[in-house]
């Protein structure tokens, strides 16, 4: 199957994960990428009856909007049950690393607010160690040169870490939905997810990271190649 039937599958085999979890009155967290769209199509198409939604951006509030579901601001909602969104890679852990589409600090808030976390992923997310995709950083952009320097020091076997200005379609810097820019950090090393995301948030400058791994998912739905859902729970 190829990736997009694989996203459309693994994104009908969380309208059952959440099914039995959302009422009438639910507002449910969505995130954002390419399998949060193919997700939100489906659920807008599913009957699932819900009260709306808190999005991870306005990429996919607007989508959200468009069907007809109601968008919530995340201050006029008592927390989230639960959250569906995408990674781009993610572990046996549930640790991830997301961001691709420099949606990554809306999603950690989002996330944060949730009590489950269901990631939707086709199988080439799947990964035995983070770290290939490349780690997104938000910055204030008046802290970039900065926190450029601060992270060279983090010197890995691989020597300094590669870091990159995010660039949009325009040629010029990429501007998050919180008006700021995102370094894309190539070469760190992350045999401990945890504290080196405890590290990454003490940079001052630094809005977010795109490591998920103090609050990892807790259940991925996985789309093998074969077509076949896997689902793995957070280790406890
Ligand atoms: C958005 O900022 C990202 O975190 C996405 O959730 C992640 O990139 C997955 O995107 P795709 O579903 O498009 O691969």
């Amino acid at each position: 199957m190829d990736q997009n039937a694989l996203k459309e599958k693994v994104s009908r085999a969380a309208l059952e994960e959440i099914r039995g979890d959302v009422r009438e009155d639910s507002v449910l967290g969505i995130g954002t990428g390419t399998t949060a769209d193919i997700f939100i199509d489906l659920l807008c198409n599913s009957g699932i009856r819900f009260r709306g939604a808190v999005s991870s951006s306005e990429r996919s509030a607007e989508r959200l909007a468009r069907q007809g579901v109601k968008i919530f601001d995340l201050n006029d909602v008592d927390g989230l049950e639960l959250y569906i969104d995408g990674a781009d890679e993610i572990t046996e852990s549930l640790h991830m690393l997301k961001g691709g589409g420099g949606a990554l600090t809306r999603e950690k808030i989002v996330a944060s607010a949730a009590r489950r976390f269901v990631c939707i992923a086709d199988g080439s997310k799947l990964v035995p160690k983070l770290g290939k995709f490349g780690l997104p950083i938000e910055v204030i952009p008046m802290a970039r040169a900065q926190i450029e320097r601060t992270l060279l020091q983090l010197h890995g076997a691989a020597g300094k870490p590669d870091i990159r200005l995010r660039q949009g379609a325009d040629g010029k810097p990429f501007t998050t939905d919180n008006h700021n820019q995102i370094l894309d950090v190539h070469g760190l090393f992350f045999d401990s997810p945890v504290t080196m995301e405890e590290h990454l948030d003490g940079i001052v400058g630094t809005v977010c990271n795109g490591l998920f791994a103090k609050r990892g998912a807790d259940v991925l739905l996985l789309a093998r190649e074969s077509g076949d859902i896997a689902r793995y729970l957070r280790p406890v």
